[in-house]
């Protein structure tokens, strides 16, 4: 028999249904701190001292703004675990950052990831959010490409702006992944010649080098309008072209979050070249996300899902976030006939395709 309207489970289900349809408030409201520089203006050097909303708004905005809309924003990302509030004998709030919070702060390498939340809340992406539901009634058009008449990457790479956002996003997030993996990552070993497969600005290659003093050649290879603007790294040659085409031959292939925006006919080319590219027992090191068997609502388990989304509206309605066993088969169709899997980070998963 169905619950009472009284009952406790029809009102938390009441209570569930409307947190989660005003949802969007949350990452838009991360954006605008992003955007307002919030936690740096917090941050200053470590000392992260809580500041009342006015405090913080005269770091960000000195010709004025409204400090009351400010409190409003940090409050309801303080419930998110953004920020820390502290409310002091006057009843007046102050907040801090969270650990949460230090990853939005610029380091010493200039990098965070706040230029991945701004990213993804560019225009262009923002149009295609309302399509989702397109990419149930006709897989073969992306949302993206249905708002914006072309696909993710050859917009991106028109526009300068676009291309330079896009590059820092990769390294905010992939910089701080790599030192992580490359603690507990023995596999360069025996590597001279390593060719990075849609290796953006070059940083996962740089600090494979660093790491690995045997590999003495890296070819960081992308879109020619990526590498085009991507700084001097010693020991490092980067090279335009189209991954569906050809890859440069190496040793062997890195390649971090490139599988996860394609079809899986797509993803079989990707590795078929890649395959071409490696000698008799060479290897293909990718760093992917890789979705868990089992559905749940730990924070891993729903970050890997929402990003999966993300992957079908904004790159490819067919690409998406695999499985291990998904990832397996994908190097199998490809002539990989070995496959390890290693796990340094709750996010990507390292997996190796021998051939
Ligand atoms: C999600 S980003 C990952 C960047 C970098 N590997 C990282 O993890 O920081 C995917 C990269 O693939 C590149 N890419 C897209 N299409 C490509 C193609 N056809 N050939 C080569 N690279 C391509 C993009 O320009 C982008 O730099």
């Amino acid at each position: 028999m169905a619950a009472k309207e009284s009952s406790e489970s029809r009102n938390q289900a009441r209570l569930a249904i409307l947190e989660l349809a005003n949802m969007i408030s949350v990452p838009m409201s991360l954006n605008a701190i992003v955007r307002l520089n919030v936690p740096d203006a917090i941050w200053q050097s470590g000392s992260n001292t809580p500041l009342s909303a006015s405090d913080i708004l005269s770091r960000v905005l000195p010709s004025g703004g409204d400090a009351e809309n400010l409190q409003r924003i940090l409050r309801m990302l303080t419930s998110y675990g953004v920020f820390a509030e502290q409310i002091d004998s006057s009843g007046e709030r102050k907040y801090s950052l969270t650990d949460i919070g230090k990853t939005l702060v610029t380091d010493d390498e200039g990098l965070s990831y706040a230029a991945y939340v701004l990213q993804h809340h560019q225009d262009a992406l923002m149009q295609a959010w309302p399509l989702v539901h397109e990419a149930v009634k006709d897989s073969t058009v992306e949302p993206f490409v249905k708002a914006n008449r072309e696909a993710a990457y050859d917009y991106y790479v028109k526009d300068p702006e676009m291309n330079e956002l896009m590059v820092k996003a990769m390294s905010g997030v992939s910089v701080p992944f790599m030192k992580a993996a490359l603690e507990g990552y023995d596999g360069f070993k025996g590597v001279e010649k390593l060719v990075d497969v849609g290796g953006s600005g070059g940083d996962c290659l740089r600090m494979i080098l660093q790491k690995n003093p045997n590999v003495r050649e890296g070819i960081n290879f992308d879109l020619p309008e990526v590498v085009a603007k991507a700084a001097v790294i010693p020991g490092v040659t980067h090279v335009g072209g189209d991954m569906f085409k050809s890859i440069p031959q190496g040793d062997a292939i890195f390649m971090k979050w490139v599988l996860t925006t394609w079809t899986d006919e797509e993803c079989k080319r990707i590795l078929e070249n890649c395959y071409k590219a490696v000698p008799e027992g060479g290897k293909v090191i990718a760093c992917e996300p890789v979705l868990p068997e089992e559905s749940d609502d730990s924070h891993r388990t729903r970050a890997l899902l929402e990003g999966d989304i993300f992957v079908m509206t904004i790159y490819r309605a067919k690409g998406k976030h695999r499985t291990q066993d998904q990832f397996r088969q994908l190097g199998l169709s490809a002539g990989f006939p070995r496959f390890r899997v290693f796990h340094f980070d709750s996010f990507y998963a390292l997996l190796e395709f021998q051939k």
